[in-house]
């Protein structure tokens, strides 16, 4: 079965309190399939939020970025799957991490995304970190890491999807933040990309923040996105041209 374009877009609820997490869930409506729910929430409810939204059906992924030794992040996994949510996030540095994540996970149905490298991050900022690989070399080596040791997938930036995919194959799960509509402000992200060119290079779905949670209208935001991806998946699809 061909799933729904809003299937592809994941709204990161980055609001203050999970009061208005709710409240910005009730107003999306049926826009909106799949939430993330991140750092800035969990210490203030988020994990409840985000039993609440499974509980209204609706697809859950953790943010979490998990960095440890492994036996501290395959416990932490372990004791993740019991929420029943989606995906769940760890950094995808090294393979002990990743290794240590999927022995945690075991046979739930939990799908381990490795967090590449942050999309607000440039070149000069891996300089700075004594980096010599430019951000695309290095998401290229992480995400091969995390497909070898046995992940569901990478979060990236849509500029390199494509690559990605090449290297992994069509089963591997391509999840892009730093999405935003072409000649919108970019905030504090780097390597964006509009909805249609991630999906078009071979995102499974685009994570979608500010341009929809600070919107005048959330829902007409949601929906523009939505209406992007549709687009995108029936060229994609239909083996059309990479869209402007
Ligand atoms: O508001 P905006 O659309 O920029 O939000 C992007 C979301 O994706 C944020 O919740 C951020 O934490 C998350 N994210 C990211 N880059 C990554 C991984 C996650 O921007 N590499």
């Amino acid at each position: 079965m061909i799933s729904p374009a809003s299937d592809h877009l994941i709204v990161a609820l980055d609001v203050p309190t999970v009061e208005e997490a709710r409240r910005l869930v009730a107003v999306l409506e049926e826009s909106v399939s799949f939430y993330k729910v991140g750092l800035e929430l969990l210490f203030v409810g988020g994990l409840d939020l985000a039993r609440d939204l499974r509980r209204a059906g609706k697809r859950v992924f953790l943010d979490m970025k998990l960095l440890d030794i492994g036996n501290t992040v395959e416990r932490a996994v372990s004791n993740a799957t019991e929420l029943d949510v989606d995906f769940l996030t760890v950094h995808g540095h090294d393979l002990k991490t990743l290794r240590a994540a999927v022995a945690g996970r075991g046979d739930s149905r939990l799908k381990l995304l490795a967090v590449t490298v942050m999309t607000n991050l440039t070149a000069d900022d891996l300089a700075e970190q004594g980096s010599t690989s430019t951000p695309a070399d290095l998401v290229l080596r992480r995400a091969e890491l995390a497909y070898k040791a046995g992940c569901d997938g990478v979060i990236a930036s849509g500029q390199e999807a494509a690559g990605i995919r090449a290297a992994t194959g069509p089963e591997f799960l391509i999840v892009t933040p730093g999405i935003r509509l072409q000649g919108s402000t970019t905030d504090d992200q780097e390597r964006v990309m509009t909805p249609d060119h991630a999906i078009w290079s071979g995102a499974n779905h685009v994570v979608v923040g500010r341009p929809i949670t600070q919107a005048d209208d959330p829902k007409a935001a949601a929906l523009t996105f939505v209406h992007h991806i549709r687009e995108a998946l029936a060229k994609r699809g239909a083996g059309g041209t990479r869209p402007h």
